[in-house]
């Protein structure tokens, strides 16, 4: 089984999903570690639930971003993972940082990217008059929320939409694609190639398209 460090900053369904699966044998990983850069984050009262090693490495005490992202890399080390799942990582991670795990890192963004790249998604794609909105999986590159899209999932935006209730019709989506979309990789049929993501074709006939 692959192992899986999952970087969080806040509650944590999405990492609660990914467990999940991978106790319903869905994904051919382990969830090795749970690294969060806020002390109260609910994602790591779920992973020591868990028995998980949940570690949390305060950025307040870095100097710098670079000097941060060098102690986040040493512990995630640690855990020597296959991959890097970045699920409600509310921090922007240097370059040096996202190139070593190049092809390997895979995070969530709520929205549909290109669209709305960055915080507050929900309030923007209603104030656009966007009729739709949604989710994205994608594979981490340095240009933020721009590496290459995976898999999406798209929710109606309703009549004088509440921008909580759009955000939990998302996450809902969230929580059944990100698990989908690792156990693409955990099973070698999810890789990044020349800055695309490729799928082999026993998915692609799965899905119908071959
Ligand atoms: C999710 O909606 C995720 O898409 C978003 O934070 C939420 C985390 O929820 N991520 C970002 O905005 C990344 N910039 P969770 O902690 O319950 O998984």
């Amino acid at each position: 089984a692959k192992s899986i460090v999952v970087l969080v900053s806040g509650n944590g369904s999405n990492l609660q999903a990914i467990l999940e699966q991978i106790s319903l044998g869905k994904i051919n990983g382990k969830v090795t570690a749970v690294v969060s850069n806020k002390q109260s984050a609910y994602a790591l009262t779920r992973a020591k639930e868990a028995g998980i090693p949940a570690i949390f490495i305060d950025h307040k005490s870095f100097a710098s971003r670079e000097s941060y992202d060098q102690a986040l890399k040493k512990s995630i080390d640690e855990f020597t993972p296959d991959l890097i799942v970045l699920a409600g990582f509310m921090r922007i991670l240097t370059p040096e940082f996202v190139d070593y795990y190049s092809a390997r890192m895979l995070n969530i963004h709520p929205s549909l990217l290109p669209k709305y790249k960055g915080l507050d998604t929900h309030q923007r794609a209603i104030d656009a008059g966007d009729v739709e909105h949604g989710a994205s999986v994608h594979f981490v590159t340095p240009e933020l929320d721009g590496g290459p899209v995976v898999l999406q999932s798209k929710v109606p935006i309703f009549e004088r939409q509440d921008p909580d209730e759009l955000a939990q019709r998302v996450q809902q989506q969230e929580r059944q694609m990100y698990p989908l979309v690792i156990s693409w990789f955990c099973s070698d049929r999810l890789k990044m190639q020349n800055n695309k993501a490729m799928l082999d074709d026993k998915i692609l006939a799965e899905m119908g398209y071959a």
